[in-house]
């Protein structure tokens, strides 16, 4: 049986940030250092996986370094490792996995995978009070969108998610069709609160009945048919009842239009994710509703879901700004739920790019 206090340290490599925390007994964070390679894959418009795992490479020592003296504790004071293992960037995960068994084996103490999504599910802890569960979760980043029903921290249970582009996807997909820049949420979130959110109706694609799965394909293919007009289409040549040809081409549209699609794009997509988490509370009886990923940074999301929660009867977390994107202490959080319960790994711990469950 571990005695407490129990520090863990964490390392966080599954995307584009390296990142290593040390967090005490599951939510006081120590220490939580963030090396983001945004400014690197800027250019290209979206991560490029090589030059991640490359990047991930030179930062993860310095990372380390600087979580473990950030956290003013000794490496004696470390309890256990934990890692991100699953899902993501296989090469970027293998970075981090490699780096944290190094770390387990010279501080000889145990070795604990952590699946990103159920860390993002768990971020609402971290400094904060234990969350009451069951809960429904909702989260959305820029690689997953699901709603899970978590019985405990360490107990989720999928019950939907997308099936082709993630929210924070569709976000930075639709940012670059309007020439926002990259990543997408943020500047969206910035820029559409100056926009009519009624400007343009996009769809908003709920799939059958009662499902809980996702689709933000169609949404952001009307985004970007709306810019540039429907290939092939009549209206493209030929003008309706003498009315002037559609605006073609995002740099025919003024900063305001451009505004107006942003805040319409958006009203669509936190529409749908009230919508599908309003249906996983309803569906599971859950009295607490979970934010976590990146869009739950978003300040339109938030106000919805705390809104509905406000509704539902429920009780919202949502995680403070800085632990909704990625981050390794959210990692190090839900880690010491599995520490206490013996489970940990050994050091053939394998990295998985996908998980569904
Ligand atoms: O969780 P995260 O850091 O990485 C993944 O696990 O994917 O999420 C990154 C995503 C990006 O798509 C980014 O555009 C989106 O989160 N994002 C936002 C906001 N801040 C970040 N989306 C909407 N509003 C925001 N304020
Ligand atoms: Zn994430």
């Amino acid at each position: 049986m571990m005695t407490e206090p129990a520090n863990i340290l964490a390392v966080e490599s599954s995307c584009d940030e390296t990142a290593c925390a040390v967090v005490a007994d599951g939510r006081a964070v120590l220490s939580d250092v963030v090396a983001s390679q945004i400014d690197i894959h800027a250019r290209y418009g979206g991560v490029v996986p090589e030059i991640a795992s490359r990047a991930h490479i030179e930062a993860v020592n310095t990372v380390i370094a600087q979580a473990v003296n950030d956290s003013g504790l000794a490496a004696s004071d470390i309890s256990a490792v934990a890692v991100t293992n699953e899902p993501g960037l296989i090469g970027s995960l293998l970075v981090g996995l490699m780096a944290a068994k190094t770390l387990a084996w010279t501080y000889d103490v145990p070795l604990i995978g952590v699946n990103h999504i159920y860390a993002h599910a768990y971020a609402a802890a971290l400094d904060a009070e234990p969350i009451e569960y069951p809960a429904a979760a909702l989260i959305c980043s820029g690689g997953h969108t699901a709603v899970y029903l978590c019985r405990a921290a360490t107990q989720l249970q999928l019950l939907g998610s997308t099936i082709d582009d993630a929210a924070g996807e569709a976000y930075d997909k639709v940012a670059a069709i309007l020439n926002l820049g990259y990543p997408g949420g943020p500047v969206i979130d910035r820029v559409g609160p100056d926009g009519n959110a009624q400007a343009v109706n996009f769809p908003r694609s709920l799939l059958e009945g009662r499902s809980l799965d996702f689709s933000f394909s169609g949404l952001k293919t009307a985004v970007l048919y709306h810019v540039n007009g429907v290939p092939g289409a009549r209206e493209n040549s030929v003008p309706a009842g003498g009315r002037p040809l559609p605006k073609r081409g995002i740099d025919n549209f003024s900063k305001a239009e451009i505004a107006d699609i942003a805040a319409s794009f958006q009203a669509a997509v936190v529409d749908v994710l009230r919508i599908k988490l309003q249906r996983a509370a309803e569906l599971t009886g859950a009295k607490t509703l979970i934010l976590g990923g990146g869009v739950s940074a978003n300040t339109a999301l938030r106000a919805a879901v705390a809104d509905l929660a406000g509704k539902l009867g429920c009780t919202v977390r949502m995680p403070a700004m800085r632990y909704c994107l990625d981050n390794a202490a959210m990692i190090a959080g839900l880690a010491w739920h599995y520490l206490r319960q013996g489970l940990v790994a050994d050091l053939d711990l394998d990295a998985h790019a996908t998980v569904r469950r």
